[in-house]
């Protein structure tokens, strides 16, 4: 596990670009995960910058997304689809087709069984939430879990009632990939900024391996980077300063 320590959200956005943007230049055809929430945008609007210099391309890649809110139209502004199209794929050369999003219909494990086709994920970005999950893997998800439909929990929808009008517009459920889905990436990259993330970042990173905290899972990957502003870190014991 490689873990850095940024000054500030600035500084911490770059470094998670430019990691990912050599990924893609070693690998333009690979298969690339990426994430909603706010943490990533930083990272996009950098990779959004490597693409106009003409430092970058994705018109070989292909990409699978985390997970989707179930119950929101494609379009609507907080829907995952929209957010992605709003915040990268609207402003790069990635052709349509090869946006993948995990979807509610149908048998839930094709979603695993293109990510198997395609040959696995090369480099999963991962955000978290408050309280450790990774996707929309709530706690007491299954470290075995594929793609499926969950529940969320009561802190995730009243994490998320910011970018709503109300909190009973926040969907209650949604569509994510598994655990197990994440844990078999061969790259990982979770990025956390800001206070109210440094307890999460240390019950995964420092605390007990359980499936109360999903994102704990990651202490056993074996290519883990992880990109944390001061705050984020700052229940960590003292590590590399950037
Ligand atoms: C959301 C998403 C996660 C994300 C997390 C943190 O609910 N499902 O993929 O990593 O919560 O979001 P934010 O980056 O806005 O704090």
């Amino acid at each position: 596990m490689v873990i850095e320590q940024h000054h500030d959200y600035a500084s911490l956005s770059r470094s998670a670009a430019a990691l990912v943007r050599d990924e893609i230049t070693k690998k333009p055809d690979g298969l690339f995960g990426f994430a909603t929430g706010s943490t990533p945008i930083g990272l996009y609007q950098q990779l959004i910058k490597y693409h106009q210099n003409g430092d970058l391309s994705f018109d070989q890649l292909t990409t699978v997304n985390l997970d989707e809110y179930i119950g929101l139209p494609e379009n609507h502004p907080q829907s995952y689809a929209y957010f992605m199209h709003h915040h990268l794929f609207g402003h790069v050369n990635l052709p349509k087709d090869s946006i993948h999003f995990p979807k509610p219909s149908g048998d839930s494990s094709t979603f695993d069984g293109l990510i198997q086709r395609k040959g696995g994920i090369d480099v999963q970005i991962l955000g978290l939430g408050s309280n450790g999950h990774i996707g929309f893997n709530e706690p007491g998800s299954p470290f075995n879990s594929r793609t499926r439909i969950v529940d969320l929990a009561s802190s995730t929808i009243r994490d998320n009632a910011r970018f709503f009008d109300q909190i009973e517009d926040v969907p209650r459920q949604a569509v994510t990939v598994g655990i197990h889905t994440i844990m078999s990436a061969r790259k990982v990259l979770l990025i956390a900024n800001g206070a109210e993330k440094s307890d999460a970042v240390y019950r995964c990173l420092k605390g007990p391996q359980t499936e109360d905290v999903p994102g704990s899972c990651l202490q056993s990957h074996p290519d883990l980077t992880v990109i944390l502003d001061h705050d984020a870190a700052s229940r960590l014991p003292a590590n590399g300063h950037h």
